[in-house]
């Protein structure tokens, strides 16, 4: 009579060790990486350059994690240049210390010293990415970072078994680094790029390049989860796949109405998920890219392709001996405002969302160009227009990053003479933005001011781009935040006429959104996360002119509303 009862114990135990089991993949998991960063040869356009990489890989290697997970990511510094790392999009809770942009929550990371970026991903789903934070090492140090749900949480549309990240960058036939330096010496203008890339690769429309032209294999009729990411320096982009439609389906790492296009806009910083289903005859079709441009400035006019081939595809029309040309898509012209303004007015989020709509902090930022003035026009330091230094300022104020601390530090430790907190709310004058503006409100005062926000504030900033030098699209980018896009327009912003058509309903949540070129944009967020945080035109040559500010967003109450002690290993400048 015993013996069936204790056997009867074992199914039981071996249904708990199952469960037990289920459970632990259930909750979040820690995943702990090295980041080896060291330079390794790249061909690329017939030419060879010592390139920096993580790992030896350009791009660098993709992160996938849920979320809830925890990232430990050691970074090596085996390269010859100082780094950092940031995690584009990733809140970072009351945790700067993770962020990574050199001088404003840390300082940079010396060849042969290593630091350890340490975070959770708080409820956020989607596509981020990961790029180096100092100088213009971002051009090769960048990757995809991949935020699937928690288990058991459903996606907002059938997700697709196949999923391709789309990685797109911008290439230099030589070192990033010395395009900088130039750029720093003489003033002027960053030399233009030599291409555009589709995961690391130009593709068939440059010289040397289309024997490793990317192809995505397809089968017929199935979906695919396109996640498209930006990561060039300093351009706009159009975005298609010939003969396919897109369906937008989140933006950075918040979900969307979905929507259907042939052509995504996409700036650099933002990334957008798109469904595309491969129901058209089995051929070869050309995924491509090439510059949408606001401003009245030289840009890289090139496009880079890749292909997306049906597997059922007749082989003639395959790659190899007789291949035949793959189907071009229909993209706009480079200047097709109207079309990259359509685009992104379509972005909605899914439901009503949780805007703020008592404001404590009304900013008003004027974004846009500049030129510094020389003592010396001839001087070989001031080949900018006219004998002057190409700047960018937010309401006049060129940021300049300390060099003796990160901002963070500085505050933490309470180092005073790192910066000064009386960043402008308004521009110091009044003018008429998008107009003719007069020479005398062309050259912007440099310094290190940052804005102070109480904890838990609700804020409401204007980005309103000028005319100085061009009007164009300046991708602002807000760290350790997400905001709401509540409005945009063009021309001078009227609060009188332009606040009441705010869309306080379903605006799309992101961490980065584009002024309209003699445009407006609005966006609104509560301080909720304390610590310094970076606000700054995602076009890199902007940002080493200026383009930026810090806000600094004070402790709240309690623990739970302040910073976290740093990390040990936090390097020193
Ligand atoms: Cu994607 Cu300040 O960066």
């Amino acid at each position: 009579m015993e013996e069936p009862h204790i056997l009867s114990v074992k199914p039981l135990l071996a249904i708990f060790l199952i469960f037990g089991f289920i459970l632990s993949f259930l909750d979040a998991e820690t995943q702990y990486h090295e980041f080896n960063i060291q330079a390794k040869p790249v061909k690329r356009l017939c030419r060879t350059h010592n390139t920096i990489t993580v790992n030896g890989q350009f791009p660098g290697p993709t992160l996938a994690v849920r979320d809830g997970d925890t990232l430990v990511i050691r970074a090596i510094n085996n390269a010859q240049y100082n780094i950092t790392l940031h995690w584009h999009g990733v809140r970072q809770l009351r945790n700067p210390w993770a962020d990574g942009p050199a001088y404003v929550t840390q300082c940079p990371i010396q060849p042969g010293q290593s630091y350890t970026y340490h975070f959770t991903i708080q409820n956020q789903e989607g596509t981020l990415w990961w790029h180096a934070h100092h100088q213009f090492l971002r051009a090769t140090v960048y990757g995809a970072l991949i935020i699937y749900p928690k288990f058991g949480t459903p996606y907002p549309f059938p997700m697709p078994k196949r999923e391709i990240p789309i990685l797109l960058g911008e290439w230099w036939d030589r070192n990033p680094q010395d395009v900088l330096k130039l750029a720093l010496f003489t003033g002027a203008a960053m030399n233009l790029s030599n291409a555009y890339t589709i995961n690391g690769q130009p593709g068939d429309l440059y010289r040397c390049s289309n024997k490793e032209t990317v192809i995505f294999p397809v089968e017929a009729g199935e979906a695919i989860l396109l996640r498209i990411i930006n990561s060039a320096m300093n351009q706009e982009l159009f975005f298609g796949v010939a003969n396919h439609k897109l369906t937008v389906v989140s933006v950075d790492s918040a979900y969307t109405k979905p929507f259907t296009t042939s052509v995504i806009m996409i700036g650099p910083g933002q990334t957008t998920n798109a469904l595309l289903t491969a129901d058209q005859p089995p051929a070869r079709y050309y995924i491509a890219a090439e510059p949408y441009n606001s401003a009245n400035v030289a840009f890289d006019n090139t496009t880079t392709t890749a292909i997306l081939e049906y597997k059922s595809a007749p082989c003639s029309s395959k790659k190899g001996k007789n291949s035949s040309t793959p189907i071009f898509p229909q993209l706009p012209g480079f200047n097709d405002t109207a079309t990259a303004t359509a685009f992104t007015a379509q972005l909605r989020s899914p439901h009503k969302v949780d805007v703020p709509t008592q404001i404590d902090e009304n900013l008003f930022f004027t974004v846009g160009l500049g030129l510094i003035n020389c003592s010396n026009p001839n001087s070989p330091r001031c080949q900018g227009p006219n004998g002057t230094r190409f700047a960018a300022s937010i309401n006049n104020q060129s940021f300049v990053l300390p060099t003796r601390n990160s901002i963070m530090q500085a505050y933490y430790q309470g180092q005073p003479g790192i910066f000064t907190t009386d960043f402008p709310p308004v521009p110091p004058v009044k003018f008429d933005y998008t107009g003719n503006v007069s020479r005398g409100l062309w050259q912007p005062v440099k310094g290190t001011k940052v804005y102070k926000l109480k904890f838990g504030s609700t804020v409401q900033i204007v980005l309103q781009d000028t005319s100085i030098i061009s009007v164009e699209d300046h991708p602002m980018h807000l760290h350790g935040y997400e905001f709401y896009v509540v409005g945009s327009g063009f021309g001078n912003f009227d609060p009188s006429k332009d606040t009441s058509k705010f869309n306080l309903i379903d605006p799309p949540k992101r961490n980065t959104i584009g002024t309209s070129p003699g445009g407006w944009v609005a966006i609104r967020f509560v301080a909720n996360n304390p610590g310094a945080w970076l606000f700054h035109c995602h076009i890199d040559s902007h940002l080493t002119w200026g383009l930026a500010t810090s806000f600094l967003v004070q402790n709240g109450v309690g623990e739970l509303q302040s910073v976290q002690p740093p990390p040990v290993d936090l390097p020193r400048c």
